[in-house]
């Protein structure tokens, strides 16, 4: 069972030519409303892979907070830890994907940031032995903190994907056991420089000096790094065309985790990961690109996106 404490949003999405300077207004072309939320995209991308998910967060008391229910309902994941907070709206993610595939994004995060402690206390029956628990920061630290000491607790793994990036209290590092951050992320993290793969491995592993077993860096097209005090692996990325990079660290992480709980490898738990990553860059959107299991499968053994 994997257990998904997060955020969701409704992704508000325009295709633009290129990412606006500040000042600039920029024509796009067209407008879509597709459901997201890191927390969210994760949980979906573990359903679809076939993994049985339960998701702990908030959403406000209008129509985007039934429209994300409904479709991650549909789609398989256990929605009962979802409140509805009356006092906020849902979140909205404001996003503008240009030609390249690139994105920017801006969270009004709304109810999300209503999601307490006791939120998550008050689901804890959820949280069983050899479960796996995976969090990100859409949601207040306090929260995500408690989930993981919660997690550790009932005896479960525990994955931080450390986005949006920022830096963190030391204590919370003891109750992680995996850490995913990209490369920006790990800067923010660590407040070291990752401009080159070099300055990347050498962040990584001042994580490893503070308590962390496993810190995975996804490098988007240059592929995945994973470092532990035994040494690192680098994981070639895929060749495929780039339509929009929304939510590819989040379908990284959901697959990841399906691959633990599977009892998969290290190895094909990472290399399932980034073949589902991979796929999910070749469509729009946030849950609308998430790759279903025989689409991984497919794509892994023959190579090319179908
Ligand atoms: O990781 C992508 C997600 O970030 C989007 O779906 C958006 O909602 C923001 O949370």
């Amino acid at each position: 069972m994997i257990i998904v404490v997060g955020s969701l949003n409704m992704d508000l999405v325009i295709q633009s030519q290129h990412i606006p300077r500040p000042g600039e207004t920029v024509l796009g072309n067209g407008f879509k409303q597709i459901p997201g939320g890191k927390g969210a995209n994760q949980a979906d991308a573990v359903a679809k892979l076939k993994g049985e998910v339960s998701m702990i967060g908030a959403v406000g008391a209008d129509s985007f907070g039934d429209a994300l229910i409904k479709s991650l309902k549909e789609d398989g994941v256990e929605i009962s830890g979802i409140y509805r907070k009356k006092e906020e709206p849902t979140g909205v993610a404001a996003i503008i994907v240009e030609k390249s595939g690139n994105n920017a994004i801006t969270v009004a995060s709304g109810a999300n940031f209503l999601l307490t402690r006791e939120d998550v206390a008050a689901k804890e029956d959820l949280f069983i032995e050899n479960g796996i628990l995976l969090t990100q920061l859409e949601t207040p630290l306090d929260t995500v903190q408690y989930a993981l000491k919660a997690a550790k607790a009932h005896g479960m793994k525990t994955i931080l994907n450390p986005a949006p990036g920022r830096s963190l209290p030391e204590e919370i590092f003891q109750y992680i056991d995996f850490i995913t951050p990209n490369e920006t992320e790990l800067d923010l993290l660590t407040g070291m420089n990752t401009d080159t793969m070099e300055t990347i491995e050498k962040a990584a592993q001042s994580l490893l000096e503070k308590g962390l077993t496993h810190v995975l860096v996804t490098l988007g097209k240059n592929g995945a790094l994973h470092v532990t005090k035994e040494g690192m692996k680098h994981y070639e990325g895929h060749v495929v065309k780039a339509i929009d990079t929304t939510a590819a660290g989040d379908c990284f992480n959901g697959a990841f985790a399906v691959g633990l709980s599977e009892g998969k490898s290290m190895e094909e738990s990472i290399s399932f990961a980034m073949a589902a990553a991979a796929l999910s860059v070749t469509k729009e959107g946030a849950q609308t690109s998430l790759p279903l299991r025989e689409e991984v499968e497919k794509f892994m053994k023959e190579g090319k996106v179908q």
